[in-house]
């Protein structure tokens, strides 16, 4: 008796706890290989607040430490991906570190040992609100097959283009 009291108690409180998170707009993409790679993957674009958090999950890389942005275009067609155009930059800044960088700078993400990267990102400076001017939907998400270096601009010298997918 006492036990499940407590269990329902904790249960209210992390119901409460987490409502807030989940309640800006959502959106998605599915990462398809390019270049020639195997790489996939699945991201969720949520709002919260001022803030987008970056969730989902990427497989079939080469272990390492590699370049992730948010390019311009919404469009993955080309076989190396060129069609997405250069990084997403509304406020047509440098090239640089998240936060310092274009909008589209996400930085880079760490794949293990079997390829995969777990990613969980929280970023200023773009939106998930369709209107806005720093808006991701209909944009491209790009896994390069190098590292970025936040430094060389505009590409931050990532390498090629390894897995493509548009925002929607
Ligand atoms: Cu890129
Ligand atoms: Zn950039």
């Amino acid at each position: 008796m006492r036990t499940s009291f407590f269990a329902a108690i904790t249960l209210v409180l992390s119901a409460c706890a987490s409502t807030p998170e989940s309640s800006g707009p959502t959106a998605t993409v599915a990462l398809r290989s390019a270049s020639g790679t195997k790489i996939s993957g699945n991201l969720t674009f949520v709002q919260v607040g001022d803030q987008v958090r970056v969730t989902g999950e990427i497989t079939g890389h080469t272990p390492g430490v590699k370049g992730f942005h948010i390019h311009d275009k919404g469009d993955c067609s080309a076989p190396d991906a060129m069609s997405a155009g250069g990084h997403f930059n509304p406020t047509k800044t440098q090239h640089g570190a998240p936060g310092a960088g274009h909008a589209g700078d996400l930085g880079n993400l760490v794949f293990n040992e079997s390829g995969k990267a777990t990613v969980n990102l929280t970023v200023r400076g773009i939106s998930v609100n369709k209107n806005a001017s720093n808006g991701i939907i209909g944009r491209a998400v790009i896994v390069h097959v190098g590292t970025d270096d936040f430094k060389t601009d505009p590409t931050g010298n990532a390498g090629g283009r390894g897995a493509c997918g548009v925002i929607s």
